[in-house]
């Protein structure tokens, strides 16, 4: 029975594309993706997520399907005889246990990330905050990718040799295989100065006047520049790019893959220049199409190639329906032999992981941004007054008030209402952030330095940027957002809606759906409805859209406070150890000469422990 059951088991998950246990994909109205001469498959910020997202049926398709999409893609390039790149902009790490549970992490993601076929690929933030990511970084992807790794202005230091060395080479030129169009493309991270001291990133505006880059701009006559970065399309350092390149090629197409806000986006910069960014988490692959490249001669140097080019673009929404649809095939005939052995090889990973093992049974839904703060749903509402005040606790000072205080970027995503994983807790609390303290702080002083911290005022310098506190998508454009209200104080918090298309508004089927008599109208799964420079029919999946909420830089629980009047004299001001950057300068800003030297440890435990043990106490009812 037992070997049946496994039997079973085993062939049921060989049968099927996706994780085991991953939510059903579910049909939608749908949009086309258009061809042109170059064609590219984008992904930015998967942060791990290899697996795909089991909770979530728009985006439950694993890397091995996407494996399976770009083979069947590359397939159509050529018989089209167009030609396919396939992008990825960094950060690949951090932020899911299937890199973040494993000691060390990312023991099974490289592997497996890997089996895709990038053509171009850079480095993110996140590879570099801590310095064995970093070595990883320098050892394995690099060796993984070779030449097809661009490191504009990066640089590894070698603990060996102690010299600093290029992270890969600064640029690569290269033929496409059907067209044979020749393409310069760039690596580039935006200015990045968080990083673990074995490696150094150059700012981008003095990466171009380098003289390996100006050398490129005069020598090269490439068909098409792509620039990709791990830079929002809409930060100075893409404008400073795209200058510098039209500034010496006026009629050049020069094509943009940008990341790190995590954002679906499309900006045209002018006619002959456009970019794309791809979201985040594997909920996206970004595609892009390229029509009215000509092949360049010192005659178009000299008189421009004329008429502009055509760029189109698709957010996919990363599931098995949308998969099919666009590849024209189903269940049977989508997954590939490569793409299913990768879909295996993160179903053994995320056993061997024990990702499955349920803690607890999550209540209800909570939010990161798609509910109000302070509120019900709101993620941020439930560790200040819930978690917080609980888990923070030490036996030598519970009979001291405190504020405990952490940044909301250390929450990354949602939960859902049902068990709470293993897993659940990597995507939620990513990472190995653990508490520090300053005792007994008159409150006066400290008191003052969440306002402080969450005003951003001119108390922080340039380089200690309030945005790292938030979370990656506070640093969209607000282009994007509607905001409702302003900082006006008020307790309403301040409020961006996502604009969405009027046709995001009609229930699935549409047509179809009025015809078929008896057919119930399922509503619309909520999602993306992306509005970008080009309109708003970029995403490939039509879905309701959702309202967003920003948060706070920080958040505060006010733990052990005096019944009476509320306001002790001196309180432990207690924070996670990422913010401290932030807390001195506020601390010293608000009257306190505190400085490094006063910090202490308030315990060896890391957030994302404590919450672990937090739900195993507090959510163990039944799913
Ligand atoms: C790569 O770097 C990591 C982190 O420092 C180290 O543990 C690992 O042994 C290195 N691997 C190789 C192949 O050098
Ligand atoms: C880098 O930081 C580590 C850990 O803080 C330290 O041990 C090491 O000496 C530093 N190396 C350099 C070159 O500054
Ligand atoms: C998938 O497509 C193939 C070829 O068109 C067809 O023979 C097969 O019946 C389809 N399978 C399913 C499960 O729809």
């Amino acid at each position: 029975m037992l070997i049946t059951t496994l039997l079973f088991s085993a062939l049921w998950r060989l049968a099927r594309a996706a994780q085991p246990g991953a939510a059903q994909p579910v049909a939608a109205p749908m949009r086309e993706l258009s061809w042109g001469q170059l064609n590219f498959l984008h992904t930015t910020d998967s942060h791990g997520w290899l697996g795909g997202h089991l909770q979530e049926p728009q985006y439950s398709a694993d890397w091995g399907d996407y494996v399976s999409f770009a083979e069947h893609m590359r397939r159509k390039a050529d018989e089209k005889g167009v030609d396919l790149i396939v992008i990825d902009t960094g950060d690949r790490v951090e932020g899911n246990g299937l890199y973040d549970a494993s000691s060390p992490k990312g023991l099974f993601t490289y592997d497996i990330f890997r089996e895709q076929t990038i053509d171009v690929l850079c480095s993110g933030n996140h590879e570099l905050y801590k310095a064995d990511a970093a070595d990883r970084e320098h050892n394995t992807t690099v060796p993984n990718f070779k030449e097809n790794y661009i490191a504009s202005n990066l640089d590894y230091l070698d603990d060996n040799t102690g010299v600093l060395v290029p992270m890969a080479q600064r640029y690569r030129k290269f033929r496409t295989k059907n067209l044979g169009l020749e393409i310069v493309t760039f690596g580039f991270l935006f200015n990045f100065d968080k990083n673990a001291n074995n490696t150094v990133v150059q700012r981008v505006e003095d990466t171009i006047r380098e003289e390996w880059f100006q050398k490129v701009l005069r020598e090269e006559k490439p068909d098409v520049f792509v620039v990709t970065g791990h830079v929002g399309l809409r930060m100075p350092e893409s404008r400073a790019i795209f200058e510098a390149i039209r500034k010496q090629h006026w009629f050049a197409p020069i094509l943009f893959f940008g990341g790190h806000v995590h954002v679906r986006d499309a900006r045209r910069f002018d006619d002959k220049s456009y970019g794309i960014a791809s979201g985040r988490y594997m909920e996206t692959i970004g595609w892009a199409s390229v029509d009215g490249i000509g092949k360049r001669t010192e005659d178009d140097e000299v008189a421009g190639v004329r008429g502009s080019v055509s760029f189109s673009r698709r957010y996919i929404d990363n599931n098995l329906y949308g998969l099919y649809h666009h590849t024209g095939l189903n269940e049977s005939t989508f997954p590939t032999p490569r793409g299913q052995g990768v879909s295996e090889m993160i179903d053994r990973a995320r056993v061997s992981l024990g990702l499955d093992y349920k803690l607890g049974c999550a209540p209800r839904d909570l939010w990161v941004s798609r509910a109000k703060y302070p509120g019900e749903g709101s993620m941020y509402t439930w560790i200040e007054n819930e978690v917080l005040p609980d888990v923070v606790v030490r036996q030598d000072r519970k009979d001291k008030p405190r504020l405990i205080i952490t940044n909301t970027g250390a929450l990354r995503f949602d939960i859902f209402k049902g068990p709470f994983t293993k897993d659940n807790t990597y995507l939620v609390f990513p990472f190995t952030s653990k508490f520090r303290y300053i005792p007994d702080v008159p409150y006066q002083v400290a008191k003052k330095v969440l306002p402080l911290i969450n005003r951003a005022g001119p108390v922080f310098q340039a380089s200690l940027d309030t945005q790292f506190l938030n979370v990656p998508e506070a640093m969209a454009s607000k282009k994007y957002f509607v905001a409702t209200d302003d900082e006006d104080g008020s307790d309403e918090g301040s409020f961006f809606e996502l604009k969405g298309p009027e046709s995001a508004q009609r229930p699935l089927g549409g047509v179809e759906a009025e015809t078929a008599m008896s057919v119930p109208t399922p509503q619309l799964l909520a999602g993306y409805t992306t509005e970008d420079d080009m309109g708003t029919d970029g995403d490939d999946t039509e879905r309701s859209p959702i309202k967003m909420y920003a948060v706070p830089n920080c958040v505060q629980a006010e733990v052990g406070f005096p019944e009476e009047d509320g306001r002790p004299d001196k309180v432990d001001l207690v924070f996670i150890d990422f913010t401290q950057p932030w807390i001195i300068p506020a601390l010293k800003f608000s009257g306190g000469d505190y400085s490094d030297a006063d910090v202490e440890q308030w315990d060896h435990e890391t957030l994302t422990y404590k919450v672990g043990e937090w739900i195993r106490k507090n959510w163990d009812g039944d799913c």
